[in-house]
């Protein structure tokens, strides 16, 4: 399974691209707000720092032909532009129409199975399940990344899975064991996921007994 950066902070995402632990960044206009930057200009940075790799970039408009002049100018921002979408009527005319463009896509919102077939067969490149916020209305979203999984495998679909709004380090190892493509996290979760208490403690014996050894330094 890939990992990708869920953000719109650059120096998060030039701090991941560093470690070498992703494959592609997705935002979103809440992560984009955030930040309190141009949303064109943020986007062109990020594809400067990540070259081609997968960058999501989300339209605003909810209508089909917006959209698609949306996408266009979005797409035009550097190699790796993926197009995020809603998952709305629009959207999936919007996907439809970018897929004819060659345009990638990223079909957002995906709550349940069926959005994400449709999702799916309009032709869209990445597809997002959000996990944590089925958790946060008492359902579990890990539950969805299993279905999908199995309806895509099963009829061959090659849209690939995103587990999204991911919380922690056991959603990715899960969507992991699951079989999703990619789960999509937050920097501060990549960070949890290089933490282990017994690493540290190791470390700390190991430079303990050099030193208790009387070897030279390097
Ligand atoms: C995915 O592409 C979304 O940007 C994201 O995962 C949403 O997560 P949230 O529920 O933490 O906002």
């Amino acid at each position: 399974m890939k990992l990708f950066i869920d953000t719109a902070n650059v120096e998060e995402i030039r701090k991941a691209h560093e470690l070498g632990v992703i494959a592609g960044v997705t935002t979103n206009p809440s992560l984009i707000a955030k930040e309190g930057r141009d949303f064109f200009e943020t986007v062109k940075e990020i594809s400067a720092i990540v070259g081609d790799l997968p960058i999501s970039a989300e339209v605003i408009s909810l209508d089909a032909d917006e959209m698609v002049e949306q996408g266009k100018k979005l797409a035009s921002l550097g190699p790796g532009i993926v197009i995020k979408v809603p998952m709305t009527a629009d959207g999936l005319k919007a996907t439809k129409r970018f897929t004819e463009m060659g345009i990638k896509t990223n079909v957002t919102l995906i709550f349940s199975s069926p959005q994400a077939l449709l999702a799916a067969r309009a032709g869209a490149t990445y597809v997002s399940p959000f996990i944590g916020r089925l958790d946060d209305i008492n359902m579990i979203g890990m539950n969805l990344i299993e279905e999908i999984v199995q309806i895509f495998r099963m009829h061959d679909i090659k849209s690939e899975i995103i587990s999204a709004s991911v919380r922690h380090s056991t959603h990715v190892i899960e969507a992991a064991k699951l079989g999703a493509d990619i789960a999509t996290v937050p920097y501060k979760v990549i960070e949890s996921m290089m933490k282990h208490p017994l690493t540290d403690a190791g470390i700390q014996r190991f430079l303990a007994d050099w030193e208790g050894a009387g070897q030279k330094t390097f």
